[in-house]
């Protein structure tokens, strides 16, 4: 297929950043579709560790486009960071490599404000949700409450007085209810227009020009940030993100067809994590739930929290193969597994005295559910670095292929190693 689509199908943090960087090398153009500066990865290229969080992968490549999507929220001081940050490492950041969609989201520090003070004033009475606070659930909020100020607006000052007056007011009698001062017209229009200069030259039509790239044939990625289950609708709600991060937003997000998604390809881990708060039927508390975290180097990229961890969860992973229609996956860190006497598999859960094979959609049900699980023989021998089958203990093909029966999926890839190529290649999603 000419095209691939990226997604996490658990909680994120499956390793999705050394399978885009592998894959990245093979496409043409790579799009960022839903999320913001709320992702975070590391690419090892050469040697050099270059740290993305908003731009996509392929901007650090040379002679690839990198994109961001309509779907996308923009911070635009992260973004000039970020573009700050890879300079000082050598690479350009121009629009000859980048486009932003004109009518993407930005990200105001007003917006980071208010998360920040809704997650404080959370801490007290339970309802804490764990974000990254870095602005993302307020900026879709005003995208879909029609107030949002988009990319496009800072070329039109006219235009983006009334939208600052419109947003402020909203804001201010929000501010005024946390107690916090309220934001002058005057500061929101000075923030904007201290950016204006260095964020337009990007500005594009996303959707023209990805049309006009998959009529020319040219291999497009979509990198999909988070991961299925903190996906807005499908997601454990509300301890979610605030954007669908199943493939089909790979569309919404930046205005391609569905048709022309390709192969949609699902990076799985090994195990279970997650960050923040929320539901987590086969968490581990225990010291099997600790060797997997040190193993696994199990902090997050972006608020370098701990993540929680957990056995590897079919029942999850075969809904996320359903939600996302996930043709083949990409196993991430089996190697962590190494050495564990023995592993559990969870396969559906108990649910007040009933067995399903899906998490219910309910929070309160989520809670209760109460794992079922399989065990399977672990194994002595290291699967590091492995790049055939041959490679790998007998118990350790026993296991993956105990994973794609559960899940309903086949594995395209698996990864052995942070090293791009320590990966046993069984299927090319582009060539598929
Ligand atoms: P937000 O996206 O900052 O609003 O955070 C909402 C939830 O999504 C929290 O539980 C975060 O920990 C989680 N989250 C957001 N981005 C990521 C990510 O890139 N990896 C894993 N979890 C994430």
């Amino acid at each position: 297929m000419t095209n691939c689509v990226v997604v996490g199908s658990q909680w994120g943090d499956e390793g999705k950043g050394k399978i885009v960087d592998w894959l990245s090398e093979r496409a043409d153009i790579v799009v960022r579709y839903q999320g913001g500066h709320n992702a975070g990865h590391t690419l090892v290229i050469d040697g050099v560790s270059y740290k993305l969080s908003l731009l996509p992968s392929g901007v650090v490549r040379p002679g690839k486009m990198a994109v961001i999507g309509n779907g996308v929220v923009v911070d635009p001081h992260a973004l000039i960071a970020e573009m700050g940050r890879l300079a000082a490492q050598g690479v350009k950041v121009t629009p000859e490599n980048l486009r932003i969609a004109e009518n993407a989201t930005l990200i105001l520090s007003l917006h980071r404000e208010l998360d920040g003070m809704r997650e404080d004033a959370a801490s007290n009475s339970g309802t804490k949700i764990g974000t990254t606070r870095r602005g993302i659930g307020p900026a879709y909020e005003d995208k879909v409450g029609r107030r949002a100020i988009r990319v496009m607006d800072l070329a039109d000052r006219d235009a983006l007085e009334a939208k600052v007056e419109r947003i402020l007011t909203h804001h201010n009698a929000l501010r005024r209810g946390f107690g916090a001062p309220e934001v002058e017209h005057k500061d929101i229009m000075e923030e904007l227009t201290s950016i204006a200069e260095t964020v337009l030259p990007f500005m594009d039509s996303v959707w023209q020009l990805l049309d006009k790239e998959r009529r020319k044939g040219s291999r497009i990625l979509f990198e999909g940030a988070q991961g299925s289950l903190l996906d807005i609708d499908h997601g454990t709600y509300p301890f979610v993100t605030s954007s669908n991060t199943v493939a089909g937003q790979a569309a919404a997000g930046s205005g391609m067809g569905p048709g022309s998604l390709g192969y949609i390809l699902g990076i799985t881990k090994a195990y279970t994590t997650r960050v923040g708060e929320g539901p987590f039927p086969t968490e581990l508390t225990d010291e099997i739930g600790q060797f997997l975290g040190e193993k696994g180097h199990e902090f997050g990229t972006v608020t370098g929290r701990k993540r929680r961890c957990g056995w590897f969860d079919a029942a999850l992973v075969r809904q996320s193969v359903a939600t996302n229609g996930i043709t083949g996956i990409a196993l991430t860190k089996l190697d962590v597994l190494d050495g564990l006497e023995e592993l559990k598999i969870c396969v559906g859960y108990m649910l007040d005295g009933q067995k399903i094979d899906y998490l219910p959609a309910s929070q309160a049900a989520q809670a209760r559910v109460e794992p079922i699980y399989i065990t399977l023989e672990g194994w002595k021998e290291s699967t590091v670095g492995a790049r055939t089958w041959a490679e790998l203990p007998a118990q350790a093909i026993k296991y993956v292929r105990q994973v794609e029966e559960l899940i309903g999926a086949p594995v395209a890839l698996l990864s052995t190693s942070p090293e791009r190529d320590d990966t046993i290649l069984v299927t090319d999603p582009f060539e598929d």
